[in-house]
């Protein structure tokens, strides 16, 4: 176990372990800062959602806090109108080509995307970039969860769970850029593919991409 020692966040004095990361630091003290995609087990997160920006005392560029060790006597803010704009920016970006019908999505109220923009006073609905509408086919061929793409926002949650957690490797991201999506090998239905149906990856998705059917509204 890596030694505790104090940092300041936000003005509050807290105790973390040097080494760990500052994101679940924060999360551990009841701070809030946005992420879609850190995992804790990770030791290394892949950082692609680019929402957990941080400013450190001493370092000129905002930092992502999930990628950003803690170190004794750091003070660190998580606000301030250059974290707000890259948040902001990152938010948009990511709801451009998200299908908003929450009413009718089974995660709605507990979708992290609700949280973060009532935790930042931002807006779904988002005016600076043009919306992309997707027309994936949905696929709900497994017997109890289904898959809706349109709703996914590429935070890797899911393929974690099935590669480190059910050891199957049943779905990978493939594509680059705008094309970027999670899939099966080949783009198989899951239940064609070699998905067992465990539904940890349901378990873990953020959103409402992955969900039970009894759930669906
Ligand atoms: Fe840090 Fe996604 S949580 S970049």
């Amino acid at each position: 176990m890596n030694k505790p020692v104090k940092i300041i966040i936000d003005d509050h004095e807290i105790e973390a372990f040097a080494g760990e990361k500052l994101l679940w630091a924060a999360l551990d003290n009841d701070i809030f800062i946005p992420h879609l995609c850190a995992i804790r087990e990770e030791k290394r997160s892949g950082a692609s959602c680019r929402l957990c920006f941080v400013e450190i005392e001493g370092i000129s560029q905002p930092v992502t806090s999930c990628t950003k060790s803690v170190e004794d006597g750091m003070v660190v803010k998580t606000r301030s109108p250059r974290i707000d704009r890259l948040v902001k920016t990152g938010f948009e970006l990511l709801l451009s080509d998200h299908d908003l019908k929450c009413r009718e999505c089974p995660a709605n109220r507990s979708c992290a995307l609700q949280k973060i923009a009532k935790e930042r006073g931002l807006k779904l609905r988002q005016k600076r970039f043009k919306h992309i509408e997707r027309d994936y086919q949905l696929d709900d061929s497994p017997k109890e969860f289904a898959f809706n793409r349109s709703r996914c926002v590429l935070c890797g949650q899911c393929v974690w769970a099935d590669r480190e957690e059910a050891k199957i490797g049943a779905i990978g991201f493939t594509r680059r850029g705008i094309k970027r999506v999670v899939t099966t090998f080949e783009d198989l239905p899951l239940a064609e593919s070699i998905c067992t149906e465990c539904k940890l990856c349901v378990d873990a998705c953020p959103v409402g991409a992955l969900y039970y059917k009894d759930l669906k509204k």
